[in-house]
């Protein structure tokens, strides 16, 4: 791990790595979905695959050509069994400086010990914590990325205020995410999208909306692809809108913005 990565100069208190990975979360029962990922050899799975399609020169999902160009040290948030953007930043910058979070301290250290074995992210720390309440100091971040984690976490608006917070002013934010079409969106009961909205207001109002909101200036949104919710595995929501009928169709989009400078 790079010197760059002090991690008592950007944590709020003083911790140790185990198994690579600096753990804040207070969980009460096993972690389930971790299990379930190191079982399935999700985390393996989808490097190899990542690395393949690089080598091929058809590079999968990822901002690691934009955060190529960033300085400092760049914070990915909830990065999952596919690492969001970490593989892409790899690729483009084998050196770059990363934190990878995740709630799940079993996927983090499972990341660690695969890129280990290709001795890959020499300076990449992991840190398991609750992206809502991040354990970093106020503007100790340059860079925040995200690949699918906003759209993922339930209370995003406070993941965003935290991720905001932890910039430093000028800091940017990259991230891709999913927005549902509008005509779709509207097509599902008022009662399942004011619960959807209440925890992930973006699904009805857009991210640009909340980022500004969460005190960011977006400078870009670019829609890069089209999804289409229409299969049970897509997770709770797309169940829920099959149940009532609707295959959600949503934009691919990816979004920068900005923290004031002051
Ligand atoms: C299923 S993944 C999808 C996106 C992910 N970036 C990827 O590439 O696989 C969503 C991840 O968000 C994480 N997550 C959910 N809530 C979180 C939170 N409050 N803080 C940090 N991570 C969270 C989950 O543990 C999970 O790994």
């Amino acid at each position: 791990m790079s010197s760059v990565l002090g991690t008592d100069s950007l944590f709020v208190s003083p911790v140790t790595p185990v198994d690579g990975v600096v753990d804040f979360v207070r969980r009460r029962g096993a972690d389930r979905f971790g299990e379930g990922i190191l079982r399935g050899n999700w985390v393996e799975r989808n490097w190899h695959k990542e690395k393949t399609l690089w080598e091929q020169g058809t590079p999968g999902p990822g901002l690691g050509s934009m955060l190529a160009g960033e300085r400092g040290v760049i914070l990915e948030i909830a990065a999952g069994p596919g690492g969001g953007n970490l593989p892409s930043i790899l690729f483009h910058n084998s050196q770059a400086t990363v934190i990878v979070n995740d709630f799940s301290r079993l996927v983090l250290a499972e990341w660690k010990r695969v890129l280990s074995l290709d001795k890959a992210g020499d300076n990449v720390l992991f840190a398991a914590f609750d992206a809502r309440k991040m354990p970093l100091k106020s503007a100790s971040m340059d860079v925040v990325s995200t690949l699918g984690g906003f759209g993922n976490i339930a209370g995003q608006a406070r993941a965003i205020r935290e991720a905001v917070r932890v910039l430093r002013p000028g800091g940017r934010l990259l991230m891709i995410d999913v927005e549902p079409l509008n005509e779709d969106w509207r097509r599902l009961p008022d009662s399942v999208r004011r619960k959807w909205q209440s925890s992930c207001p973006a699904l009805g109002s857009g991210f640009t909306k909340l980022l500004w909101r969460c005190g960011l200036i977006v400078q870009q949104r670019a829609v890069i692809g089209r999804k289409v919710f229409d299969d049970a595995d897509d997770g709770e929501l797309a169940r829920t809108a099959i149940e009532h009928g609707v295959h959600l169709r949503a934009d691919v989009a990816v979004f920068e913005a900005i923290k004031p400078a002051s």
